[in-house]
């Protein structure tokens, strides 16, 4: 455990948590990692805690009366406690393992939506989503016949809640948005959004795949009926996320998937659904990933989230300001202030798989194509853009690499 705590945020310490970071590429180039919003990178203490279970408590959860049943799952659910914790959910019953932020909003899609929407009923989205909050309600749309709008974005990125107002005299069922962009950056009010969806009789759920691992994050100051989050973009290993949900509506929901550990008894041709959480978990579930999901929470909250949040606004505010100094470079996202640690761009004449390709010669990477939301680089008018995004391992000296790579490739391609 690092001595120092939330107080303190020491960058150098905090890189020499991430092994990855001092990695050189096969040019010699050391890796200037700028994809954190794709996913983040992992600190010892999560590869450590994943490693610790696989040498000496590996077992399956919930079966057994062994020793290693009874670590094992004592690690699992600890976990879960912790994640609960930190986004203060009143209790680990309300925390839902599931694979990632798709998979929550896909849990909610078929098991509340189907048994509460009907055809003709209103779901109100944004124009801003991520696929996998826009596809699973297509699905509902298509199978159910239930109705799609959508909360217009603005030429600066922000989310035109005017509109919303008046969507909203619609009577929707539901309002499910994003509480921070992938692409924009945008941190939408998600609290102001809340409010107004329960005063229109509506139930929200919000996609916080980005906004968990940077914000700190209070679901029920929020007043959120559901919300969805990640452990691999918040430090934490692939194949797990979450899915908050306040409990009476959770127990009123019908299971999700079917199988073990889902159930309280089975017979030949019925069964009894298990309590919360287990009614939503069917399966061996990933049992070393939730251990490293509460080793990431640990370490954010370790850190603090606040200290992340200030550390982030810094980066991304000094990022902003040199990207902006770039003739032919196209910002695209409301200013600092409104936004987190995320700078998606366009260059004048070049396409963003070639930025990102010629920077990726000099181990600076990022990511180029639609980031998963294609509806919103259509409504910019433009198929893909190149994106930097930042996390509490980011500097300022990353940031001048990476215009200085801009400025290279600019004089590439002449
Ligand atoms: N949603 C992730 C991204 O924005 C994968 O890159």
């Amino acid at each position: 455990m690092r001595p120092e705590n939330a107080m303190k945020f020491n960058i150098d310490e905090i890189r020499k948590d991430f092994p990855i970071l001092t990695r050189e590429t096969q040019s010699g180039a050391r890796v200037v990692y700028l994809d954190s919003t794709a996913t983040s990178q992992k600190p010892v203490q999560v590869i450590e805690a994943m490693n610790a279970y696989y040498r000496r408590s590996n077992a399956n959860i919930h079966r057994g009366v062994h020793t290693l049943a009874e670590e094992s799952t004592a690690l699992y659910e600890g976990a879960r406690e912790r994640i609960a914790r930190f986004i203060n959910a009143s209790s680990a019953r309300e925390v839902i393992y599931t694979r990632n932020t798709t998979e929550s909003i896909n849990l909610v899609a078929y098991s509340w939506a189907r048994a509460n929407l009907q055809a003709g009923d209103l779901v109100i989205l944004t124009e801003m989503e991520h696929h996998s909050n826009l596809v699973p309600w297509q699905m509902l749309q298509a199978e159910k016949g239930i109705e799609l709008e959508f909360i217009p974005v603005t030429e600066d990125g922000l989310l035109d809640l005017e509109t919303y107002k008046t969507l909203l005299n619609r009577r929707p069922k539901l309002v499910s948005f994003t509480h921070m962009s992938n692409v924009l950056g945008t941190i939408n009010p998600a609290q102001e959004m809340i409010r107004l969806a329960h005063e229109a009789g509506a139930l929200a759920l919000v996609d916080g795949a980005q906004s968990v691992p940077h914000l700190q994050v209070d679901v029920r100051a929020l007043d959120a009926d559901f919300y969805a989050f990640s452990a691999h973009k918040m430090c934490g290993p692939t194949g797990i996320g979450a899915l908050y949900g306040k409990p009476a509506l959770l127990e009123a929901m019908p299971p999700f998937l079917g199988g073990g550990d889902m159930i309280k008894e089975v017979k030949l041709r019925s069964f009894r659904p298990n309590t919360l959480p287990h009614k939503f978990e069917a399966g061996t579930p990933a049992i070393a990933e939730a251990i490293g999901f509460g080793a990431a929470v640990d370490y954010l909250s370790q850190i603090g989230m606040d200290a992340i949040a200030r550390h982030e606004h810094e980066i991304t505010s000094y990022a902003l300001e040199r990207l902006e100094e770039i003739p032919g470079l196209k910002l695209f996202g409301p200013s600092a202030d409104q936004k987190g640690g995320v700078a998606a761009f366009v260059l004048d004449g070049i396409h963003p798989h070639d930025v990102a390709q010629i920077l990726d010669r000099d181990g600076i990477a990022v990511r180029a194509g639609h980031h998963c939301a294609q509806p919103l680089h259509e409504k910019f008018g433009i198929p893909a853009t190149s994106r930097a995004s930042f996390y509490l391992y980011s500097t300022k000296e990353e940031v001048d690499l990476l215009v200085n790579g801009i400025y290279k490739v600019k004089e590439l391609f002449g």
